[in-house]
């Protein structure tokens, strides 16, 4: 699945010393070649879970869903949603460095976006939690987010009688209102946040000015020189594993849970860069501002420690491709219908 920029350099450099009257012509196929091999491991798969599974949620479970989701009664304040720090105008993120729960207290990470949770086999920065049904009550319960007890929470949720009905549909007919079921409805709902499509797609599927020159030379560095396909590859532009990328950070990430890995030491989850643009600040405590700071940071390598991936650093980018590499993740953006705000039942 992955290519390493050196594999195909050596297969390059093997065929024009085999073919040299034919240099000129080679370089110019090989490198083209090239590109469409690459850009056919980012082409969108068929829809399937993190299981392998087609999703094709239940609409009734869903509709349920996307209301909880948006609901801030399901918060100890009464002010906070899931959707407060998952805004779907920012991308589901919220725009701000750490989190900001309960009491105003800000969180220890960045919240994360929730496009394309669906295919992610472990949740979180450091992957802690396996499914977004085990997940869903995590954030309601926490006394640092939204700090609602379970038993505070089913009493809330059976006074507003409007929600009867969307139980009793989503749960054949069944109106009563488990915590569990509660889980799945959100978790159902999660799984239709996927991003849709954008520019870059289209230029796969071969429109060729669907995107930039600027752009174009930045998907042959992402995937070539500047090594970022390494990590973030196939159509959602990650490889759902963890990497210590050279951020200052006291932050273990991944390695609180092993901490006899030297890599998984200050190794967090590669994001997604799908909409990317609309996502800042950036990483798993928004230590960097904008895009373009990113690649100077990959460019550099941050912070040498034995735990640092070696794709990491002493790249050579020139600032002409720093631009073209940001041009290339503006790309990535989808240009899909505002998200619907759901009306909330009483
Ligand atoms: C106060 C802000 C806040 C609220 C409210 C909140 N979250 Fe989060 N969410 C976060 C943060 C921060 C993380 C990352 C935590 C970590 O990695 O340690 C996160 C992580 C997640 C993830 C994992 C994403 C990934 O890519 O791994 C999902 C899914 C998620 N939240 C869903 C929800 C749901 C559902 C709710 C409502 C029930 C919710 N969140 C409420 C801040 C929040
Ligand atoms: C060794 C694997 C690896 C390589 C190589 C890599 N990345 Fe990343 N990338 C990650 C990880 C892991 C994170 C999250 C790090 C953290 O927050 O601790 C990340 C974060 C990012 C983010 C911020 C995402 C967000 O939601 O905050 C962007 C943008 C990004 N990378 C772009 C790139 C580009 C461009 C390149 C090539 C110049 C690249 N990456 C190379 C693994 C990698």
């Amino acid at each position: 699945m992955r290519r390493s920029s050196s594999t195909t350099g050596r297969f390059g450099a093997a065929l024009l010393i085999a073919l040299p009257l034919n240099t000129a012509v080679f370089a110019s196929t090989l490198e083209d070649t090239n590109r469409s091999t690459a850009m056919a491991e980012f082409a969108r798969d068929a829809v399937q879970d993190a299981d392998g599974a087609s999703l094709d949620p239940d609409p009734a479970l869903v509709e349920l869903g996307h209301m909880l989701f948006f609901d801030p009664r399901m918060s100890r304040s009464g002010s906070q949603s899931c959707a407060t720090c998952h805004n779907p105008a920012l991308a589901w993120g919220d725009g701000l460095p750490v989190g900001v729960g309960d009491g105003m207290n800000n969180l220890g990470r960045r919240s994360p976006t929730i496009l394309n949770t669906a295919f992610a086999p472990l949740l979180f920065w450091d992957g802690r939690a396996e499914s977004l049904e085990e997940h869903a009550l995590g954030p309601i319960v926490s006394e640092a987010e939204m700090n609602m007890a379970l038993e505070d929470l089913l009493h809330i949720m059976e006074g507003i009688v409007g929600y009867r009905p969307y139980f009793a549909a989503a749960f054949g007919g069944d109106e009563s209102i488990t915590t569990d079921r509660i889980a799945q409805a959100i978790a159902a709902f999660e799984r239709t946040v996927i991003s849709g499509e954008a520019p870059f797609d289209r230029w796969i599927a071969g429109e060729e000015d669907a995107i930039s020159e600027a752009a174009q030379r930045g998907f042959d560095l992402f995937t070539n020189e500047a090594k970022c396909s390494q990590c973030h590859d196939t159509w959602r532009f990650t490889d759902d594993s963890f990497h210590d990328i050279g951020l200052d950070t006291e932050d273990l990430g991944r390695g609180e849970l092993l901490p006899s890995i030297e890599s998984m030491q200050h190794a967090c989850k590669t994001p997604t860069l799908r909409n990317i643009d609309q996502r800042a600040p950036y990483m798993h405590a928004g230590q960097i501002a904008t895009l373009r700071d990113v690649v100077i940071h990959y460019n550099d390598g941050g912070i040498a420690r034995p735990s640092r991936s070696p794709d990491v650093g002493n790249l050579g980018l020139t600032d002409q491709d720093i631009d073209d590499l940001v041009a290339f993740m503006r790309a990535l953006t989808s240009e899909d219908e505002p998200v619907t705000i759901p009306v909330l039942p009483h």
